[in-house]
């Protein structure tokens, strides 16, 4: 079945998450940061995720707004900085984080050919709204779908469920992107073609399902030959 719903992850996929930790590095009063912004990001981006899938196993729930402040929390820690001013610098970016440069032009490409196009994200819909608002996208997008609506962050099914629900597609009609390995695996156990973003090369994931594709980036994603 032809391709009629493109849907991507958010953080990571459409939004670069190391951008906070590496914008406030280079402000005049970053200070430890300046030195320890790649850590910074790294563990934050870590403890984030970990939490995220820590409380869905625990039936803890929160927003992912509270698990990304848990992980920075942990990871400012981890590197002595106590600036609680930087921390506020560092949650504002994350709210307001840049897309990769090369996705106005793959979303505009995704919808003149009338495809469907939509974010499925573990980011509350505040949160979203703020990225996709910030970076210009929202005339691009058909929805904003956030996990907050079922409770649970991914990868469990019923995220993914929210695809079909709101599009009344199968899940052979949808792609779905992300640059997370795990997140890819689970769409494509769940039955989407699915497309790893693997921007560092990093090795695949070793999960049940893989990908249907990897990508160096998100410029080839409208001249795939699957809509
Ligand atoms: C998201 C996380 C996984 O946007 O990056 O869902």
């Amino acid at each position: 079945m032809p391709v009629t719903t493109c849907i991507f992850d958010a953080y990571g996929t459409l939004f670069d998450v190391a951008a906070a930790a590496r914008i406030a590095a280079a402000e005049p009063q970053a200070g430890a940061l300046a030195t320890h912004w790649p850590q910074l990001a790294e563990n934050w981006r870590r403890k984030q995720l970990e939490y995220s899938w820590l409380r869905a196993m625990m039936g803890a729930h929160c927003d992912f707004w509270q698990v990304t402040q848990d992980g920075l929390d942990w990871a400012l820690e981890a590197e002595g900085l106590t600036d609680p001013a930087l921390r506020e610098r560092l949650l504002q970016l994350y709210w307001e984080l840049a897309a990769y440069p090369e996705v106005p032009d793959m979303l505009a490409a995704l919808k003149s050919k009338g495809l469907n196009t939509a974010i499925l994200s573990n980011g509350s819909p505040d949160m979203l709204q703020g990225a996709v608002g910030s970076a210009g996208l929202g005339d691009l997008l058909d929805d904003l779908l956030s996990v907050e609506s079922v409770g649970i962050f991914k990868p469990a099914r019923a995220v993914y469920d929210l695809v079909g629900q709101r599009f009344g597609c199968a899940p052979s009609e949808v792609l779905f992107v992300s640059s997370n390995g795990w997140d890819a695996a689970a769409a494509a156990g769940y039955g989407f073609t699915t497309a790893w973003v693997n921007r560092s090369g990093a090795p695949m994931d070793r999960l049940p399902a893989k990908p249907t594709m990897v990508l160096p980036d998100l410029s080839g994603i409208a001249a795939l030959d699957i809509y």
